[in-house]
């Protein structure tokens, strides 16, 4: 579908849905589910895909739910809609995430038209970057781009700050594989190379070796020891770079907070995106309180961190998944879209 056309609400439901799946989500759990009602799309996250071990608040599902929220608003915009949006509108459903409805249109922006032509494209980067330079003015537009959803993104450019925000993710990554419950949870979501499920993380989307950096930023031991992943895409190369490490923070930390944080997550990589510019998400050090808060005390003025984020210019060979979008669309009516199966 595109601006120039018109179709049914049905018809825009299913095209809405289609490119909201491609949201990011912690492990690839793909936590919603999708409500079409007329013109109105609700959003709810699916607590039998939670982490109960590493997100027992459902933080990191609300933060992968305000995600989608985010992709349902730009789809809608991508067809010339203007989305009306309600997070978290009906306190007796915390279910609910948020209530998008559209009627009137406006001509798309050309930004808009940018953004949202990343949505299937944009991929989580795993590993080093190139030391090429970031574009000039990007920092400033993904800035820019968590504060239009109430979040900060804090740079952490001092050499100080930077090292002992790596020492906290290795000293998380550590901590997470000695914890027998926490692997065998991540288990669940590291389908074997070749395996035809629409969810988790796949082996064609992270590296097979470690590129160390300095400092040093360990990824999630998707492989836990069996040696999957992707191969190098050339010979090793010298001076790999960690990338311009930040932080996105709220003030507060509710549910609508994760919400909003999301959504500035997603508006920040499809921003980067459009420049070709890759991220590398860390939530190791958020799973831990004690590390959690040594961030928040420490490193983030007093604000909740959500995520690490490491950004960078890189070619990218990464692929992911997603379940098809019947499997996560009902009509309004469909029970199985708010209770459990
Ligand atoms: C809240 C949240 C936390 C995440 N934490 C990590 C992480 O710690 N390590 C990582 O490699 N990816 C992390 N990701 C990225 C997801 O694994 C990724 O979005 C998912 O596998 C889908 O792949 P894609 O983003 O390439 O489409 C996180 C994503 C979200 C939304």
């Amino acid at each position: 579908m595109n601006e120039r056309m018109s179709g049914t609400a049905e018809e825009i439901a299913r095209y809405v849905v289609a490119e909201a799946v491609w949201a990011p989500s912690v492990h690839n759990t793909q936590p919603w589910r999708f409500v079409a009602r007329g013109q109105q799309i609700s959003v709810y996250a699916d607590a039998d895909r939670g982490l109960p071990v590493a997100d027992p608040d459902g933080r990191e599902m609300m933060i992968s739910c305000g995600a989608a929220v985010f992709n349902v608003r730009l789809a809608l915009r991508s067809l010339g809609y203007v989305p009306h949006t309600l997070v978290l509108p009906d306190p007796g459903q915390p279910a609910l995430v948020a209530q998008v409805s559209w009627s009137e249109r406006v001509p798309v922006a050309e930004f808009e038209r940018r953004l949202s032509s990343q949505m299937h494209r944009r991929r989580t980067h795993r590993g080093a970057f190139d030391p090429d330079p970031l574009p000039h003015d990007m920092l400033a537009a993904l800035r820019t781009s968590a504060a239009r959803d109430g979040a900060v993104l804090r740079i952490v450019a001092d050499d100080g700050r930077r090292a002992t925000l790596a020492a906290a993710v290795q000293t998380a990554e550590q901590q997470l594989r000695l914890d027998s419950r926490y692997v065998r949870e991540l288990a669940r979501w590291t389908p074997v190379p070749g395996s035809l499920r629409g969810d988790g993380v796949p082996a064609t989307s992270y590296p097979a070796r470690t590129e160390r950096t300095d400092p040093y930023f360990p990824g999630r031991d998707f492989a836990r020891g069996h040696g999957w992943g992707l191969p190098p895409l050339g010979a090793a190369q010298a001076h790999r770079a960690a990338g311009v490490v930040a932080l996105l923070t709220t003030a507060a930390d509710r549910p609508a907070d994760w919400v909003n944080t999301g959504q500035a997550l997603q508006r920040i990589l499809l921003t980067a995106s459009t420049s070709g510019v890759a991220v590398a998400l860390h939530s190791q050090p958020t799973e831990l309180p004690v590390l959690r808060e040594f961030i928040r005390t420490r490193l983030s003025g007093g604000a909740y961190p959500h995520l690490v984020l490491r950004i960078g210019m890189v070619a990218q060979a990464a692929l992911s998944v997603r379940r098809h979008p019947d499997e996560v669309l009902f009509p309004s009516g469909d029970d199985r879209a708010i209770r459990r199966p």
